[in-house]
């Protein structure tokens, strides 16, 4: 907390704006995927560059381990902090020092800590919930997997149930002390991306943009589902009595639990997800992270009178109509992970400035993967074209660019053009 009002009081005296306390996280090279404050009010951050940022105030500790986005990020008991990715591992960071905790065979999309702070939950793609153990060695617990991609996973606040909600549309309800057999709670149909539960309730988010709140027998208990789509991101905050729920059109949207009112609705971005929502450890205010590289914090006692400020100063959100072929195809493909400009970067992949007449793998200071510094490509016209053509999993298999190809060779020439223009 006391991190927390200092950057406030800082950004205050600084640009001596309105009362409003409407702050900034700035520093990731990617979108931010998730968010988590601690007890004592300490921010983390989850990003698209797989790093996490451990905020004190304004100045980030980068926790830098994992290959591809970290998508989930939980603090646990003392401080400790465990993330989640597209790189399919979950890993703690405790005391400066990280460890694998365990990795999936697929990506790992939510993870929850369990109310004692002995376990962490990962749920992921590969059908899989994993528990894994936060003190000692125990042996991780096993439940029958739901086998469809787990997308939420949540405890009750006894930590005796587990939550799980899949892809296919399923919450499923785990007895921890008894069998650890999978019972359905509801069939929504659609994806379930998200889960909080209090006391006698269980809320979930959905892909059609289904916002329910349910008992633990499945009867409704509350709808609140409005034509928004899809749910992404969901926190509640028990001593204030509020549910945040962000969603795919820029929308965060406060719940009150007692009388199961709609109190806010704000309009957070203009264009883009809310991926990543967390409370203040008092429930005053919302964090909020989406497509821009800053994560985001409002009062939400004011909520309503702000602007929608996030996503304005992201380039690849300007009006695609307005840009020639060449640089929509940057904006759209790659801009998320490469910069263009020479200097240090915290984006995914390298920068690209300079990038033709280059051999691979040849940017100092970024961590490339073996098959690019032990390649004897030299990035040019051809090379390039090749790259989007057969796509990175062909051209240089076992690289960490994601598997991508540009069908259309106009597409590919248009962005060859301009990149050899935009990376001089
Ligand atoms: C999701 C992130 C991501 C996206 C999107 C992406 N890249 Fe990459 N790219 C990377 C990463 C990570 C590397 C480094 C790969 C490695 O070390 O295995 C890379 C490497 C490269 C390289 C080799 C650079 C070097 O210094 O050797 C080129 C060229 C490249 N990308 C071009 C592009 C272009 C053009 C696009 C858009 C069509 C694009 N990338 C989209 C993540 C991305």
């Amino acid at each position: 907390m006391r991190a927390w009002l200092t950057a406030v009081l800082l950004s205050c005296a600084a640009f001596q704006t309105a009362a409003q306390e409407f702050t900034t996280l700035k520093g990731h090279g990617g979108p931010i995927m998730g968010i988590a404050v601690s007890p004592s009010g300490q921010v983390a951050t989850a990003s698209f560059d797989n790093s996490v940022g451990l905020w004190a105030g304004r100045d980030p500790q980068w926790l830098e381990a994992h290959d591809a986005a970290v998508t989930a990020v939980v603090f646990g008991p003392d401080a400790a902090v465990i993330s989640a990715g597209d790189d399919f591992t979950v890993r703690l960071w405790r005391d400066g020092a990280q460890s694998l905790l365990g990795q999936h065979t697929a990506k790992v999309t939510s993870l929850a800590v369990s109310p004692d702070g002995a376990w962490v939950v990962s749920g992921s793609w590969d059908g899989t919930v994993r528990f894994w153990p936060l003190r000692g060695q125990g042996d991780a617990l096993q439940v029958k997997a739901p086998g469809k991609g787990v997308n939420a996973v949540a405890f009750d606040a006894a930590g005796t149930q587990l939550f799980v909600g899949t892809n296919a549309g399923d919450l499923w309800r785990y007895d921890l002390s008894g069998t650890t057999e999978p019972m359905p709670v509801v069939r929504h149909g659609f994806g379930i991306n998200e889960i909080v539960t209090g006391d006698g309730w269980i809320a979930y988010g959905a892909v059609d943009g289904g916002t329910r709140v349910i008992d633990m027998a499945g009867a409704q208990i509350a709808d609140f589902t409005l034509d928004r789509r899809p749910i992404l991101s969901m926190v509640y905050h028990q001593g204030s009595d509020q549910i945040a729920v962000g969603d795919g059109e820029g929308y965060i949207m406060i719940v009150d639990t007692q009388r199961w009112r709609i109190t806010r609705d704000f309009r957070a971005t203009r264009q883009g997800p809310v991926w990543a929502l967390a409370f203040s450890p008092d429930g005053t205010v919302i964090h909020a992270g989406g497509l821009d590289d800053v994560a985001y914090a409002w009062p939400v006692e004011t909520l309503d009178s702000f602007d929608a400020t996030m996503g304005q100063e992201r380039s690849f959100l300007r009006d695609p109509a307005t840009m020639p072929n060449g640089e929509r195809q940057f904006m759209r493909k790659c801009s998320i992970c490469h910069a263009l400009t020479s200097g240090p970067s915290r984006k995914a992949g390298p920068t690209l400035h300079g990038v033709f007449g280059r051999a691979a793998g040849a940017v100092q200071d970024y961590k490339y993967s073996p098959i690019l510094t032990g390649s004897d490509i030299i990035w040019n016209e051809d090379t390039i074209d090749a790259l989007f053509d057969e796509g990175p999993d062909h051209y240089i298999p076992g690289s960490k660019m994601p598997m991508q190809v540009i069908a259309k060779p106009d597409d590919r020439a248009d962005l060859i053009a301009f990149l050899k223009q935009a990376t001089q």
